[in-house]
C-alpha cells in the first residue's frame, strides 16, 4: 500500500484532487476535486443513493441547508458536548489534538472525551510539545468544533449562526413533515447526503481529517418497544466479518472473525439491527470493488462515546496509518427526538395505531459515512503498479470510474480517422462518460487511461474506415477485440454491466 502522501501526490498528479487554493499556500484541512475527482466523487454519491434510498421501500431522502435555526445546536447537545481536548506550547503556542499527541508517542488510543483521562495519559508518557520539543504544554482544555458565523448585517449574539457538523440534525427537525409526507410507517430511515464541517485542531491524512467534508447518513427510526426486532436479519446473519468488540479490546485480545449469527447469538453485538446496517455498509463497499480483507467492524469503548450515544460501532479501513474509522453506526435512542420536542416545544412523537399510543421511535442505528473517507477506500483498493507496464493500473470499478470509456484516432493528423472517431465519440457520449485522445502515441495514451481507471479504450484504425469496425481494448487484462461499430453500444453496456466475457464480446486479436 503506497503512503498517504505518495496517495495525496498521485491524486493531485492526475486531476483528482487538489489542496485548496494551492496558489496562496493552501488551507490545511481544505481540499479540492479536480476534473476525475468530482466524476469518481459523483458516482460514489450516485452508487451510495441508489443502494440505501432507491433500492429500499423503508427509506427516503432530503437535502436540507447547512445553516440552519441556532436552536438546532443548542437542542442536540452540540453547542455544549462537540469538543476535541486541546493542548497549547506555552513557549511556541503550537495547538494539538492532545489525543493525537498521545498516540503519536505511544500508539495508545486516546481519542477519549475526559479531561481527567488525557492529563493522566501526558503525565504518564511525559508528553512533550512535538514543535520546540520543551515541557510546556498548557493543561488540557475542551475546543468546541463547530464553525461560526452570523446572519444579517448585524454581527452580535443576536446573529450568530453556526455551520453544521454533522447532515443528521436537519433530518431529526424534519421528522415529522417527512414522515408524514412520504406516509412513512415504523421502521423506517431517511437519509441525506451534504456537506459537513468541523474546525479541527489538526486535519491530517489527506482526505482523512478534513474541516470541510461531505457525510452520507441515514437516521433508521425504529418502535420504542421493538428495538432488536429487525425483518431483515436473515438475509445478512451468514455473512462473516472481522469483529473488535469493547471487551476483546479491554482484554486486549484480538479481532475474530465470526458470522452475524454467531456474533448475535454469544452477545457479542447486543442489537440486530446493528449487525444489519453494519453488514449492508460493508456489502456495499464490497460490491464496488473494495478489497473485503481491508474491513473489520469495532465497538467504541464507553470513554469514547458522543454525547448522544448508547452504543457505537464503526467499520473500520485498514488505511495506510492504522485500522481507522471509515463509518458509524450509533445507537441514538430517543436523544434527538426529545431534545427538538423539548427545545422548539413541539410535539415530534407518532401515533402508534396498534397501541392506540403516541410513542417516540428511537434511532437504533444510523449508519454515516464521511464521502471523502469512501473515496480514499476506493482509490486504495484499485491502486495497482503494474511491474511489467511500469505504470499505474487503478482498478477501479465500471459504476465508478471516472471516465468508462476513451476513443482514440489512431493518428492525429489524418481527417478520415479524426472524423470517424468524433462519430463514435458522438454514438458513445449519451450513455457512457467518454473521453476522446488525440496525443501521444496509441501505447502512451492507453497508459494514461490505464492510471485513471478508464475501462475501456477504443481505437480508429485504417481498418475500420474499410470494414466499420474498431479495437477495443481491456484495461486490466491489456486484451484486445474487434467489434463493428453499429454492435458497439450494446457491447459497451453489456462489458460494463457484466453481462458478457471479453472475450466473448468480439474477435479476439
Ligand atoms: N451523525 C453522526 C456523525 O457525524 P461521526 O462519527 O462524527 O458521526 C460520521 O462522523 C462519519 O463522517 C465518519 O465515520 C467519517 O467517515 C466522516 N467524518 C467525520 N469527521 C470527518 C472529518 N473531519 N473529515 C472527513 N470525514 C469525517
Amino acid at each position: 500500500m503506497i503512503s498517504i502522501e505518495e496517495m495525496a501526490n498521485f491524486c493531485k498528479r492526475r486531476g483528482f484532487i487538489y489542496p485548496n487554493s494551492e496558489i496562496y499556500g493552501s488551507i490545511s484541512g481544505f481540499f479540492d476535486y479536480g476534473p476525475l475527482g468530482v466524476e469518481l466523487k459523483n458516482n460514489i454519491k450516485k452508487e451510495w443513493w441508489k443502494y440505501h434510498v432507491h433500492s429500499r421501500e423503508d427509506v427516503v431522502g432530503i437535502d436540507s441547508s447547512i445553516i440552519t435555526h441556532p436552536k438546532v445546536w443548542e437542542a442536540s447537545g452540540h453547542l455544549n458536548f462537540f469538543q476535541d481536548i486541546m493542548v497549547e506550547c506555552e513557549n511556541c503556542h503550537e495547538r494539538y489534538r492532545a489525543d493525537q499527541l498521545i498516540e503519536q508517542k505511544t500508539k495508545e488510543r486516546a481519542d477519549v472525551p475526559s479531561i481527567k483521562k488525557i492529563v493522566s495519559l501526558m503525565k504518564k508518557y511525559k508528553i512533550k510539545c512535538t514543535n520546540c520539543g520543551k515541557d510546556t504544554l498548557s493543561n488540557p482544555m475542551p475546543f468546541n468544533l463547530m464553525f461560526q458565523s452570523f446572519v444579517g448585517a448585524k454581527e452580535d449574539k443576536g446573529s450568530v449562526v453556526w455551520l453544521r457538523p454533522e447532515t443528521a440534525q436537519s433530518i431529526f427537525v424534519n421528522f415529522n413533515l417527512v414522515q408524514e409526507n412520504a406516509r412513512l410507517k415504523l421502521p423506517f430511515g431517511i437519509a441525506q447526503i451534504g456537506k459537513a464541517f468541523r474546525n479541527e485542531i489538526s486535519p491530517r491524512h489527506f482526505l482523512f481529517r478534513l474541516r470541510e467534508f461531505e457525510q452520507m447518513e441515514i437516521e433508521y427510526f425504529v418502535h420504542p418497544e421493538k428495538r432488536n426486532d429487525c425483518p431483515y436479519i436473515d438475509d445478512i446473519s451468514h455473512e462473516e466479518i472481522s469483529i473488535y468488540s469493547a471487551e476483546m479490546q479491554e482484554n486486549n485480545s484480538k479481532p475474530k472473525k465470526m458470522t452475524m449469527k454467531e456474533a448475535l447469538n454469544k452477545k457479542i453485538i447486543k442489537n440486530q439491527w446493528h449487525a444489519y446496517w453494519l453488514i449492508m455498509e460493508y456489502k456495499w463497499f464490497i460490491s464496488l470493488g473494495a478489497n473485503n480483507n481491508n474491513f473489520r467492524i469495532r465497538q467504541h469503548l464507553k470513554d469514547e462515546l458522543s454525547h448522544y450515544s448508547s452504543d457505537t460501532w464503526d467499520l473500520e479501513y485498514n488505511f495506510p496509518f492504522g485500522w481507522k474509522e471509515l463509518l458509524g453506526v450509533a445507537d441514538r435512542g430517543d436523544f434527538d427526538l426529545k431534545q427538538h420536542m423539548k427545545y422548539s416545544k413541539k410535539d415530534l412523537s407518532l401515533f402508534d395505531e396498534e397501541s392506540k399510543k403516541k410513542i417516540l421511535p428511537h434511532v437504533i442505528a444510523e449508519p454515516s459515512l464521511g464521502v471523502d473517507r469512501a473515496f480514499l477506500v476506493f482509490m486504495y483498493d484499485a491502486y495497482y503498479y503494474d511491474k511489467e507496464r511500469k505504470n499505474v493500473v487503478l482498478k477501479l470499478c465500471p459504476k465508478l470510474a471516472p471516465v468508462q470509456v476513451a476513443i482514440f484516432p489512431l493518428l492525429s493528423n489524418r481527417e478520415g480517422l479524426i472524423n470517424k472517431s468524433k462519430e463514435v465519440f458522438d454514438l458513445l457520449k449519451e450513455d457512457f462518460n467518454c473521453f476522446y485522445d488525440v496525443s501521444g502515441s496509441i501505447g502512451r495514451r492507453y497508459y494514461r487511461q490505464d492510471e485513471i481507471g478508464t475501462l475501456y479504450g477504443i481505437t480508429i484504425d485504417f481498418e475500420t474506415l474499410k470494414n466499420h469496425d474498431v479495437t477495443i481494448r481491456e484495461r486490466n487484462t491489456q486484451k484486445q477485440i474487434r467489434v463493428k461499430i453499429k454492435n458497439l453500444k450494446d457491447i459497451i453496456d453489456k462489458l460494463l454491466n457484466n453481462k458478457i466475457a471479453f472475450e466473448k464480446a468480439g474477435k479476439l486479436i
